[in-house]
């Protein structure tokens, strides 16, 4: 079947050149091989039999959208009358080429990938849909796709089996990009030996295994993404190396240990997701060192220590999420200097005392959620700060924390000396608690009641006490 296509192309080849030949022979050619070999992975790939027919040409008169060609000196040195040649650099296929873009038989042609070798990019998305196709440890090897800095194979539903380590042989690559496709097996170590890759993306796939120890090979790395999947075992402190990076995303995985010291030498990062993971506390101090950090998301890890001070000296922080962590003790004083911090996620964990009046006050808070721990006291908070905020508020879960209307002329404490130490719902006397139902209500429906002096109200005495502020608006 394989055989019997392809001397289908060598016929037509034939026919191309007889055609080619009476065409002039100023003209800028292609090599023949590189043709037929263009010619047999799109017949691989495409359902569409007469690809070759209606592209005879593909990088001059009959050109493709998905397939790109350059033209370059000839390497051969010689001194005829036509010096340079176009080569085949980049073959796409993706939703915005073709819909569907491939056949449900498609399949990758190594054989025709090894006469493409000034191929720069290759990226299939969305192509391998039906038929199970795996990487052959082949493509990579023998000088196949020797040029290559783009691999970008993403989003394959029938793209199975491991990643070959024969991929440390393409030492070009820049871009690597594997995610969404139903890999497994572990990451192999050569990925390591890639070091021009600026960007690794192998999210979204079945992968297991632990991220091997020399990860800091890859110095030139900007982006990284292990996100979804099954990685466990512990961070290696060589992460520390990558001294390039600026997003980290190793969340949803399976990730035990301590983020080594070395992470603080991340110096370019701007996010650094760990999260849902099986990552154990204290986190480093040498964090503070991630001064470009705009994006810390930890929630849902066991750290089970107070809050890191290091948070603190993140003044770029934008949004900061510790939910689900196990954090306990008082909340940080020194959060005041995020200026810039937009969303803070403290969610369902065991944070006691009292909530810092900074928080009223952080200028482009648009998100705050600090329901589920066992804050109690009073928050300050403006009615600007209502408006900006609206049901991304949420401090339902804490016993006895009030909200407090600081534009509002009477105010009237709503704290029991029993609220503070002893958050037991049942500690709680029935006037108070039927004081702030009361109150409650009276903010549902957003009206004003001179009976209750205050637009202030307890929070967590049971479910009874929705207390999203949206429902004061
Ligand atoms: C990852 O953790 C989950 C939850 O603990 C567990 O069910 C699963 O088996 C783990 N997977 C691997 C590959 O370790
Ligand atoms: C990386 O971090 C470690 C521990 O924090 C430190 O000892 C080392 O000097 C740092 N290396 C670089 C290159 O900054
Ligand atoms: C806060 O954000 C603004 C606008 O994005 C930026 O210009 C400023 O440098 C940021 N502040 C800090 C401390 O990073
Ligand atoms: C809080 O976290 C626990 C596990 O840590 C979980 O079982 C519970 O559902 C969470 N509560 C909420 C309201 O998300
Ligand atoms: C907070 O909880 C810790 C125990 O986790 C306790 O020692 C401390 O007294 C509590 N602080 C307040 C203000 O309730
Ligand atoms: C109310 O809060 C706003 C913003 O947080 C602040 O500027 C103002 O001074 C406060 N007013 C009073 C009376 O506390
Ligand atoms: C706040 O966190 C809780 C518990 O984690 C969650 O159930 C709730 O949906 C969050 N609220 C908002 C407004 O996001
Ligand atoms: C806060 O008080 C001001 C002035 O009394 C009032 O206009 C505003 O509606 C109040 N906001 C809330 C949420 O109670
Ligand atoms: C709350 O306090 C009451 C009486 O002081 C006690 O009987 C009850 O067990 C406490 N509940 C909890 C959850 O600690």
């Amino acid at each position: 079947m394989a055989s019997f296509s392809s001397i289908l192309l060598l016929i037509l080849l034939h026919v191309l050149m007889v055609f080619n030949v009476g065409d002039g022979s100023e003209m800028t050619s292609m090599d023949d091989d590189e043709l037929l070999g263009l010619f047999e992975v799109m017949s691989s790939l495409l359902d569409d039999p007469t690809w070759a027919q209606e592209h005879p040409q593909p990088c001059t008169d009959t050109p493709w959208s998905g397939v790109q060609c350059e033209l370059m000196a000839q390497d051969d040195g010689s001194q005829d009358y036509n010096p340079t040649i176009f080569h085949v650099t980049k073959i796409h296929i993706g939703n915005d080429i073709l819909n569907p873009p491939c056949k449900p038989t498609a399949s990758l042609s190594s054989r025709g990938l090894l006469k493409l070798p000034y191929l720069k990019t290759l990226s299939l998305f969305n192509c391998f849909n039906v038929t199970p196709v795996s990487l052959s440890s082949s493509l990579f090897e023998n000088s196949c796709l020797s040029s290559l800095e783009h691999l970008a194979l993403v989003s394959n539903p029938s793209l199975h089996g491991s990643i070959p380590s024969s991929l440390g042989h393409i030492q070009t690559l820049r871009v690597l990009s594997l995610s969404q496709n139903m890999f497994t097996g572990v990451i192999p170590q050569e990925i390591c030996g890639l070091v021009n890759l600026q960007q690794l993306d192998l999210s979204y796939n079945h992968l297991t295994g632990s991220v091997p120890q020399e990860i800091g090979k890859l110095k030139s790395l900007t982006i990284f993404d292990l996100s979804y999947n099954m990685l466990g075992g512990q961070l290696p402190p060589s992460f520390g190396q990558l001294q390039s990076l600026q997003k980290l995303d190793l969340g949803s995985n399976n990730l035990t240990g301590r983020v080594p010291q070395e992470f603080g030498n991340l110096s370019r990062l701007v996010l650094f997701d760990t999260s849902h993971n099986f990552l154990s506390g204290p986190l480093p101090e040498s964090l503070s060192g991630l001064k470009q950090l705009e994006y810390l998301v930890i929630q849902d890890n066991p750290i089970n220590t107070g809050m890191p001070l290091f948070i603190g000296s993140l003044g770029r922080l934008k949004v900061l999420s510790f939910s689900r962590c196990g954090l306990m003790g008082p909340m940080l004083t020194s959060l005041s200097t995020l200026k810039n911090l937009t969303a803070l996620s403290l969610d369902n964990n065991s944070l006691n005392g009292t909530v810092p009046s900074y928080i009223g006050s952080l200028p482009n808070l648009e998100q705050l959620n600090l329901s589920q721990n066992q804050l109690s006291g009073e928050i300050i908070v403006s009615q600007e700060l209502i408006n900006r905020i609206g049901m991304r508020f949420d401090i339902r879960g804490n016993n006895g924390l009030c909200i407090k209307n600081n534009t509002s002329r009477e105010v009237k404490s709503c704290i029991s000396s029993k609220s503070r130490t002893g958050g037991n719902k049942s500690s709680w006397g029935e006037q108070e608690e039927d004081e702030c139902r009361n109150m409650n209500s009276n903010l549902y429906q957003s009206s004003w009641s001179p009976k209750n002096h205050g637009y202030e109200f307890r929070l967590g005495l049971d479910n009874m006490f929705l207390l999203l502020i949206f429902l004061l608006l």
